[in-house]
């Protein structure tokens, strides 16, 4: 089944394959060339940005005033520069909330040591640009390069860009908050006096440059090689008891329910989960872990150890806020925009929707061409993509209901329900059979498929 209810915090990084190769209907201009966010960019075959997803570049919902996700990001960013300050009283954390989503595979990936056959590079994950550049997958692509340029605690905040299903939590633009918080042995044995950061053992050698690292996938989890355990229980605890759930409790009250669950990223070794309890389910709402020393070492920090977390700002505002779907975020309906005031940060109201319009729900079903199959040459993503394109916020949800294969020609033929709703009135049936309609035709067009 394609729509599990999986949250918009952290990216799956252990999932195992989904979507290999990909037919993306990508955007391409006559000239082969793109222009985004000022800059000019030859497009190749890697090229599956829509212009629909285009779109949302600067938006900047992060930023806007009153916006639900600007109060979620100004509470994060209050709590940081309350809860920590240098001897002088000034914040400890700096805050980037402008860095250009595109940047390069090298941000995106190779700096984080995520491997090179690891599925999160897939064209049928992300937004590439071309080979070289993506829309951030994630705002920890930009670690390396403020840890490089000097800088010990900082948060990162924008929207990220990734191809996924569709439903009430997923949307394939979010936001999120990325922080790293990097101590010196003093600063953390000040407060607690006693252990070596490094084995003894450890030689410390720089990795070299042109070197690619081994995965840690395969590696112990309980620490990395290079640190001692005191160390990494010492800045686990200050990152999970102290960092985390003191911000999970000032954004959701005391009593919140929250669990720890273990889990694999390429760029820190030991990780883990947080989940809150909401609604009688746990939801995922961030990732975080013991950076990998070596992102620290090319970083040019050699006696540190630091912590990254990464958590999704939709996911928090819908809890926060009890918004019931994904999409309300880019709603521009004054029903929606005017329940949320920055006035008083910590007296927020609850929101009250709008009113129920009805669904419409119409069934694609179409046979792939020959000797292609889902995930063997046809990728239910870009299809999400292209429906997203023709029809923009009126689908609600997608879902793959149906597949099999002929058995005499071999051909496969697949099915998919299209729930549309609008957000903002009632659809009819005839405006929604006519989208219906475009989605098929621009499916035959795109894919080569035949409508049944
Ligand atoms: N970048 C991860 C994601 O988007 C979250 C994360 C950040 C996890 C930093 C660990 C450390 O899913």
């Amino acid at each position: 089944m394609l729509l599990t209810l999986r949250v918009q915090g952290a990216r799956h990084w252990v999932k195992s394959t989904r979507c290999l190769a990909s037919s993306a209907a990508p955007a391409k201009s006559p000239s082969s060339q793109l222009e985004v966010s000022g800059s000019t960019y030859a497009t190749d075959g890697w090229t599956n940005v829509t212009p629909k997803i285009l779109s949302y570049l600067g938006a900047n919902k992060h930023l806007q005033t009153d916006h639900p996700l600007s109060i979620i990001r100004q509470r994060i960013v209050n709590y940081f520069y309350g809860a920590y300050r240098n001897q002088r009283g000034n914040p400890l954390f700096s805050v980037y909330d402008q860095m250009n989503p595109v940047v390069t595979v090298q941000q995106n990936f190779d700096n984080l040591l995520i491997p090179a056959d690891h599925v999160s590079r897939q064209k049928s994950d992300c937004y590439y640009i071309n080979q070289q550049h993506l829309l951030r997958a994630h705002t920890t692509a930009h670690q390396v390069e403020l840890i490089s340029g000097g800088l010990d605690n900082f948060l990162v905040v924008g929207e990220v860009y990734r191809r996924e299903e569709i439903d009430s939590t997923h949307y394939p633009v979010f936001h999120q908050a990325a922080a790293v918080g990097v101590v010196t042995k003093d600063e953390l044995l000040e407060r607690n006096p006693g252990p070596e950061f490094f084995e003894e053992m450890w030689s410390g050698t720089l990795p070299d440059p042109k070197v690619i690292l081994p995965s840690s996938k395969f590696m112990d989890q309980t620490k990395q090689p290079c640190h001692t355990l005191e160390a990494v229980k010492l800045m686990e605890h200050e990152m999970k008891h102290h960092v985390l759930v003191g911000l999970t409790k000032d954004l959701f009250g005391p009593r919140i329910k929250y669990r720890w669950v273990d889990t694999y990223f390429p760029f820190t070794q030991p990780s883990w989960e947080l989940e809150i309890y909401f609604k009688d389910n746990w939801l995922e709402v961030l990732g975080c872990g013991i950076m990998r020393h070596e992102i620290l070492q090319r970083s040019g920090v050699h006696q540190s150890i630091g912590y990254a977390f990464g958590v999704g700002l939709e996911r928090l505002a819908m809890v926060l806020f009890d918004v019931p779907d994904i999409r309300l975020f880019w709603s521009n309906d004054s029903g929606f925009l005017s329940q949320f005031s920055e006035k008083d940060l910590h007296n927020l109201p609850k929101y009250k929707p709008i009113s129920h319009y009805p669904q419409c729900t119409n069934d694609l079903s179409f046979w792939l061409p020959q000797d292609i199959e889902v995930d063997a040459g046809f990728s239910p993503n870009d299809f999400y993509d292209l429906v997203r394109s023709v029809a923009g916020d009126m689908v609600e949800q997608i879902s793959l209901v149906d597949k099999f294969k002929h058995p005499k020609t071999g051909r496969s033929s697949v099915c998919f329900r299209i729930v549309y709703r609008h957000m903002e009135r009632t659809l009819t049936q005839a405006e929604v059979n006519e989208i219906h309609k475009q989605i098929a035709s621009a499916s035959v067009d795109s894919f080569n498929v035949q409508i049944r």
